[in-house]
């Protein structure tokens, strides 16, 4: 079948040429963006007068049943017709005609499909960010119910203060929102068409970029056409929301990897998002949380495979850029599929409050407390620091813990401490002293999850 482009040329593509060149099997998933593109390119082309109004309902009701067959899966594909833009193009020439062959006036590929992937990465982008809206509602759910669950938190993976499951789960919700907002920021500078540009020296056409931008929802058009066609910043702006979101999902599913296993048992994992082992049957695996974690990786693959590739490439249009594609339909696939399972995990994940308590208890986590309450007496704070580090190593040989230590023996480490200590250390009044703006208190993180929860109902 000869090509589009084939005037020029006395010899069809070798097979071989066809098969790198091509990016129908990839690139067809843009089909809608491809014919919404072209519904509004035929449109401004006929309020210009570059092509009559019979021209252009032809061409519609043509691009609408090329669209209605793809729909319902009754269009075929073809090797040979290279990409979804000339896959679209040809059909509508075989299905109307000469009208057909006047939707390419004014335009290029370069700019149709850079106009094609922009409304593509739009459209995703909103889908991601539903999907981790969501996730942040099923964290503030979670934290709700937990805003007394002492735990400990850690630092270096040691013990190191009292804090709460909410608050722990609060400081995922800080990153995801940041994630949201993340993606609205790059959806402005996405938003904007680069139809029009033509190749890259736009075009002697009298054509309306200001129409076909609007028509498209997109908030403008991109000023310069040689930047319009060569541009992937958007593309690349999307894969590191990605990659960033991706970072923020990957510690939260190494903590809960650690916290299912016996050595921690803070939470068990409903059966539904867990897996067996095929030899050892006692096993139930968190794959879930390790694909998340594994995934990570691929899609900060595609983000330093998009980086590669735009990296010094001359203006405007190069092939390389079809390489832009792949790398992002991936990270968006593995994001969209991994998102909505994470969250149904950590829905459905039963807390055990005794053990995340227990740990709390043993590892001198209200060391600080402790030393903060001798500072309350007048004592400064480094001198503190040095008395219960010394109560610290006295427990620590005798198998104890600074509960269980007697008036006496606090005395004797410093004459300040009287019988109020014990109130002091006590892990609830821990927590609740920890009442600093942001801190784990209770109603500190009830003021935390109010205002995630402002966000949602503003965004939503
Ligand atoms: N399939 C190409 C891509 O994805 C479309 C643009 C082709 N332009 C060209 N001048 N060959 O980038």
């Amino acid at each position: 079948m000869a090509k589009l482009w084939s005037g020029r040329f006395s010899s069809d593509p070798d097979r071989l040429t066809d098969e790198l060149n091509a990016s129908i099997f990839f690139d067809k998933r843009m089909y809608r963006e491809d014919i919404e593109g072209s519904l509004a390119h035929a449109e401004m082309l006929a309020r210009q007068g570059i092509i009559s109004d019979a021209d252009f309902a032809s061409i519609s009701a043509g691009l609408e049943s090329v669209l209605a067959d793809i729909e319902r899966g009754a269009f075929e594909f073809k090797l040979a017709d290279e990409d979804i833009h000339m896959a679209v193009e040809s059909e509508l020439t075989r299905r109307i005609g000469d009208a057909g062959k006047r939707l390419h006036t004014a335009r290029s590929r370069n700019d149709q499909v850079a106009a094609d992937f922009r409304l593509y990465c739009k459209r995703e982008l909103a889908a991601v960010r539903g999907l981790e809206l969501a996730l942040l509602g099923t964290l503030c759910a979670l934290a709700a119910e937990h805003t007394e669950t002492v735990m400990p938190g850690y630092t270096h993976l040691q013990r190191a203060q009292p804090a709460t499951l909410a608050h722990h789960l609060m400081a995922y919700a800080n990153m995801l929102r940041r994630d949201v907002t993340r993606l609205d920021d790059c959806l402005r500078r996405m938003d904007f068409s680069p139809l029009g540009s033509g190749a890259f020296a736009g075009t002697t056409y009298p054509i309306d970029r200001a129409f076909t931008a609007e028509k498209l929802g997109f908030a403008g058009y991109t000023e310069n056409s040689a930047d319009g066609v060569s541009d992937r910043d958007y593309a690349l702006e999307l894969l590191s929301c990605l990659a960033i979101l991706m970072t923020h999902l990957s510690r939260f599913a190494e903590e809960v990897i650690l916290w299912c296993s016996l050595e921690f048992k803070f939470i068990t994992l409903s059966d539904a998002f867990s897996t067996g082992s095929s030899i050892m049957p006692q096993k139930k695996n968190p794959d879930i949380a390790e694909l998340v974690r594994g995934k990570t990786g691929r899609v900060y693959g595609s983000l330093v495979a998009l980086l590669t590739t735009m990296k010094a490439l001359p203006l405007a249009y190069n092939k390389d850029m079809q390489e832009d594609k792949e790398q992002v339909f991936d990270a968006l696939d593995t994001v969209k599929k991994v998102l909505p399972a994470f969250t149904a995990m950590i829905e459905t994940m039963t807390v055990n409050r005794g053990a995340m308590r227990a740990a709390a208890s043993g590892g001198f986590i209200n060391a600080t407390d402790c030393a903060d309450w001798l500072v309350s007496r007048g004592l400064a704070f480094r001198d503190a620091y040095t008395v219960v580090g010394k109560l610290v190593a006295k427990c620590q040989s005798e198998d104890r813990t600074l509960e269980t230590l007697t008036l006496a023996e606090y005395r004797e480490a410093h004459a300040l401490f009287d019988e109020n200590v014990y109130a002091a250390i006590d892990l609830g009044a821990c927590v609740t002293r920890r009442n600093s703006a942001g801190g784990p208190a209770p109603e500190e993180v009830a003021k935390q999850i109010a205002s995630v929860r402002r966000f949602l109902e503003e965004y939503e």
